[in-house]
């Protein structure tokens, strides 16, 4: 398989919501690997390659038996580490027959995952989103299977002015392409901070109708992307000229936490996972749907142009050159760190004895 060149392999990615990983198997395809995810009779969630190594059946069409997967086709049964426990027919269970494990970690509602080398899957390097698990919010969320390589929804996220045109009527309004960006880019911690501050602009209708607020608005977008996985859009709301307190509170604005992973399935498709998380109406329903249904119809229009995007690349001759002007440099700084991953990744990988995975 030729991922290694495309994607940063030894970093954890989200696999899915928490409350998709039950007692029922979940197939998933991350970073070109066939996953199958399911949930012991403890509640532990569990990641092995999702394919027999007897006929390659895939054991997310196969079925639970307790805490075993019990091979759709033949039978051959395999444990939570992946190990075959059973085969049909002899008693001896052949040493070899096992698939590989995928340590996991479950943390603020996500399912997180690492393909890489195990011995470097250190559950502190996930970055955090903890709005989404944080009674003090009320979040919403979903995903869609974006059939583009990941990089073009990295470039989407990094850089908004495309609400002014893409999602006009949604969240996009003129200030938003009009307003200039700063950027700041961590390299120690590989983090790029993107802010964009409108103080003065016309409240678009996923504000107006979820906040209530009629008239113009002080709207901020301060952008803290993780990469590879993890893009926090913190979205701050005010009435024109409310700022925080000296002292950092900030009673009198909105605030929405828009959270997004970013997963590759494959070198041409990727996991859209979306959530939208408020400090407001934290009980209402109605602005729950609204907010839910608006944010996935602003996903999907993003899908559609990143689908027609990715057929473009797919179709160019060799060393077409893009022009980048000032609301690039946040996507810009986000390849040269994915680029620096992925190297990393790749010395790793050429410094280790070719391994057998187990
Ligand atoms: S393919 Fe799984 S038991 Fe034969
Ligand atoms: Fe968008």
């Amino acid at each position: 398989m030729t991922t290694t060149a495309t994607f940063a392999r030894n970093q954890w990615y989200v696999a899915a919501y928490s409350r998709e990983v039950g007692r029922e198997l979940l197939g998933r395809t991350i970073l070109g690997e066939p996953i199958v995810f399911y949930r012991t009779e403890s509640g532990a969630a569990v990641a092995l390659a999702d394919r027999c190594v007897h006929r390659r059946y895939p054991l997310s069409e196969s079925r639970l038996d307790g805490d075993t997967i019990v091979c759709g086709y033949h039978g051959f049964t395999y444990d939570r580490s992946g190990s075959c426990v059973f085969v049909p027919g002899q008693s001896r269970v052949p040493r070899t027959a096992r698939v590989p494990s995928y340590p996991v970690v479950e943390q603020d509602s996500f399912v997180w995952v690492w393909i890489g080398d195990r011995d470097e899957a250190d559950p502190a390097l996930i970055p955090r989103a903890p709005w989404l698990a944080d009674p003090a919010y009320t979040t919403v969320s979903g995903m869609e299977p974006l059939a583009a390589r990941y990089s073009l929804l990295v470039d989407n996220l990094m850089d908004l002015s495309h609400e002014t045109y893409l999602h006009g009527g949604y969240i996009g309004t003129p200030e938003v392409a009009n307003t200039p960006i700063t950027t700041e880019v961590d390299e120690e911690n590989e983090v790029i901070y993107v802010s964009r501050h409108m103080a003065d602009a016309e409240c678009p209708s996923f504000y107006a109708r979820s906040t209530g607020i009629e008239g113009r608005i002080t709207r901020w977008q301060d952008i803290e992307y993780h990469p590879p996985c993890l893009y926090l859009l913190h979205s701050r709301i005010a009435p024109v000229g409310v700022l925080p307190n000296d002292d950092g509170t900030d009673p009198d604005a909105f605030h929405v936490e828009v959270v997004y992973a970013i997963t590759p399935e494959t070198e041409h498709s990727t996991h859209d996972f979306w959530a939208v998380a408020r400090d407001f109406a934290l009980d209402d329903e109605e602005v729950s749907a609204f907010l839910a249904e608006s944010n996935r119809t602003v996903v999907l229009q993003d899908v559609t142009a990143l689908n027609i995007l990715e057929r473009v690349i797919e179709g160019e001759r060799d060393g077409y050159q893009e022009l980048s002007i000032n609301i690039d440099t946040g996507g810009l700084a986000a390849r040269r760190f994915l680029k620096r991953m992925i190297e990393r990744g790749e010395r790793g990988a050429a410094a280790r004895p070719v391994a057998v995975r187990s």
